[in-house]
C-alpha cells in the first residue's frame, strides 16, 4: 500500500481486516519495522480517538511520532494557487507540506469540510495538496469526504462480533443541532457497499448522500423497516448533500431508544464518537447493553496499526 486515502487504496479488504486482527492478538510483533521511522500527524481540526489511536498504533510498531495541529500551532496556511499574499495566511501549503515531508517517512493529516462549498469540499482541495506537495506516502486522519480509518475500524469490529456470516447492517441518521460532515456516512457506505454485508441506509427525506458512495446500498426514509431484523445499527448524524450543509429541522424521533432496538436481531450499536447523548443517541442505548461503541473506538488502534504496517512495508 502507498497511501491510505480511501478503500480504493486497499486491494483486499478482507486480508486487511484480518491483518489488524493479528495486530490486536500480538501489538508487538513488528517493533523492528518501524525502527528510526517517524510518522508526522497534522490536524487541522480537533480529535480525539484518531490522534491517540494513531500514535499508539505507530508506536506499537517502534516508529517515532510527531504531532503538529496546525491550525493552532502553525503559520497560518495559504492553499489557492497564484495567491499575492498580503493578507492573514503566512505560509503556502505547497511549502508547508513539502518541508513536513522533509523530517517524516509518512505522514498523517486531517482536514475536515467548510460545508459551504461543495464543489471545493468534495475535491478535497486541501488534503490533496498535502497528497501533492508533501513527497511521502500519506494517510487520511479523516478527510472532507471520507474517513477510512474509521471505517476499518468499524470492519474490524462488525467481522468480530458477527453471529452470521453475512449480517444486516442498517447505518441511520441522527438528530444534531450542528450541521456535520458527510464523510463518516460516505466512507461506512463506501466500506459496506463491498463487504459481505446486506447494507440498509435509512435517512429522513432530504439527506440523501453523495451516490458515489452508495452504490449497492437499499435506501429507505422508514428507520423503523430498515431496523427489522438488523443485526448491527450505526448510527450518524450528517448535513445534506444538496442542498449542501444544511440541516433540515423536525426530526428529533429518529434518536434511537431501546424500543427502536425490538424489531431488530438484538442489534449491536455502533457509532465512531464524539456523541451527543440523548441527541444523536440515547442514555439508555449507550449504557446498556447493546452499544458497542467502546469497542469499535478501541479497534481504531489495530486499523491504523494495520495500514501503517503496510505503509512501512512499502518503504522497505
Ligand atoms: N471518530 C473519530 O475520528 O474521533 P475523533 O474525531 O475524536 O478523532
Amino acid at each position: 500500500m502507498k497511501q491510505f486515502t480511501s478503500v480504493h487504496d486497499v486491494t483486499d479488504i478482507n486480508a486487511l481486516v484480518a491483518e489488524a486482527l493479528q495486530h490486536k492478538q500480538n501489538p508487538y510483533a513488528n517493533q523492528q519495522l518501524g525502527k528510526n521511522k517517524t510518522i508526522g500527524l497534522v490536524f487541522l481540526n480537533p480529535s480525539l480517538r484518531t490522534r491517540m489511536s494513531t500514535q499508539k498504533a505507530a508506536l506499537n510498531l517502534g516508529m517515532n511520532v510527531m504531532v503538529l495541529n496546525i491550525d493552532k500551532e502553525g503559520w497560518a496556511l495559504e492553499l489557492q494557487d497564484g495567491a499575492v499574499m498580503n493578507g492573514t495566511t503566512v505560509e503556502h501549503v505547497r511549502e508547508a507540506a513539502a518541508v513536513l515531508g522533509q523530517y517524516v517517512d509518512i505522514i498523517g493529516v486531517r482536514s475536515f469540510p467548510g460545508l459551504k462549498d461543495r464543489e471545493e469540499d468534495y475535491s478535497e482541495q486541501v488534503f490533496n495538496k498535502f497528497v501533492e506537495y508533501c513527497g511521502v506516502p500519506i494517510v487520511s486522519l479523516e478527510s472532507a469526504t471520507r474517513h477510512p480509518l474509521q471505517s476499518l475500524a468499524d470492519s474490524i469490529t462488525i467481522e468480530e462480533l458477527k453471529t452470521k456470516a453475512r449480517p444486516k447492517v442498517v447505518l441511520t441518521w441522527a438528530p444534531h443541532i450542528k450541521p456535520l460532515p458527510q464523510a463518516v456516512p460516505n466512507s461506512f457506505a463506501e466500506w459496506m457497499c463491498k463487504a459481505d454485508v446486506d447494507f440498509v441506509i435509512a435517512h429522513p427525506e432530504g439527506y440523501e448522500l453523495n451516490t458515489d458512495f452508495t452504490d449497492g446500498a437499499f435506501i429507505t426514509h422508514n428507520q423503523q423497516e430498515a431496523l427489522q431484523g438488523a443485526d448491527f445499527i450505526y448510527v450518524k448524524n450528517w448535513s445534506a448533500y444538496e442542498p449542501y450543509g444544511k440541516v433540515i429541522k423536525g426530526h428529533d424521533d429518529w434518536m434511537l431508544t431501546n424500543e427502536s432496538l425490538q424489531a431488530t436481531n438484538n442489534a449491536k450499536v455502533m457509532h465512531c464518537l464524539p456523541v451527543r447523548r440523548n441527541l444523536e443517541l440515547s442514555d439508555e442505548i449507550l449504557d446498556g447493553p447493546n452499544s458497542v461503541v467502546i469497542h469499535e473506538a478501541g479497534n481504531r488502534v489495530w486499523a491504523a496499526q494495520a495500514v501503517l504496517k503496510q505503509l512501512l512495508d512499502s518503504l522497505s
